[in-house]
């Protein structure tokens, strides 16, 4: 046992320093997450819509309510978030963005892209129906 505890510890959250370099990166984890719980309900959605009016409307009775739409919000945000992460991901695969300013810069790029990203998909949605 205490061999064991002398084995040597993988790096853990608290020896980085937080900024927006960290905040992206945790973040893409926490979205590709909730975009794969987001597949299910997108396929929920899906059979709903082959399954008859009836069933399509209870479903989408669901995804009309306050914490319905709550969720959907949160999944747009999280699309977009881990979209542009994703993205700033490929090129950090060719070598760029390593300077620490570049690095922080396109992290925070992908915040500014994700927030106006996704209010403007609402707007344009709730234009669509009419509603704005
Ligand atoms: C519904 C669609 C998507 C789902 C469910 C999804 C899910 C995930 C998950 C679970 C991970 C692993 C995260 C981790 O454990 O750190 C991941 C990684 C990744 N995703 Fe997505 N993703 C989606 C769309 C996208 C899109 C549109 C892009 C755009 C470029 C993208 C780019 C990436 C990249 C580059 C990684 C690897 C990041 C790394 O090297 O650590 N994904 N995705």
């Amino acid at each position: 046992m205490a061999q064991a505890n002398k084995r040597p510890l993988s790096p853990h959250l608290s020896v980085y320093s937080w900024g927006a370099h960290m905040l992206v990166s945790i973040l893409h984890r926490a979205t590709g997450s909730a975009l794969a719980f987001g597949m299910v309900l997108l396929t929920w959605w899906l059979v709903a819509l082959a399954g008859g009016p009836d069933y399509f409307n209870l479903v989408n009775g669901y995804a009309s309510t306050v914490l319905g739409r709550l969720v959907l919000f949160g999944l747009t945000f999280a699309l977009m978030q881990h979209t542009a992460s994703g993205i700033r991901h490929l090129f950090m695969d060719t070598g760029k963005l390593y300077d620490l300013k570049a690095n922080t810069n396109s992290a925070l790029l992908t915040f500014v892209f994700s927030l106006i990203a996704t209010v403007a998909i609402w707007v344009a949605a709730y234009k669509v129906m009419g509603v704005l």
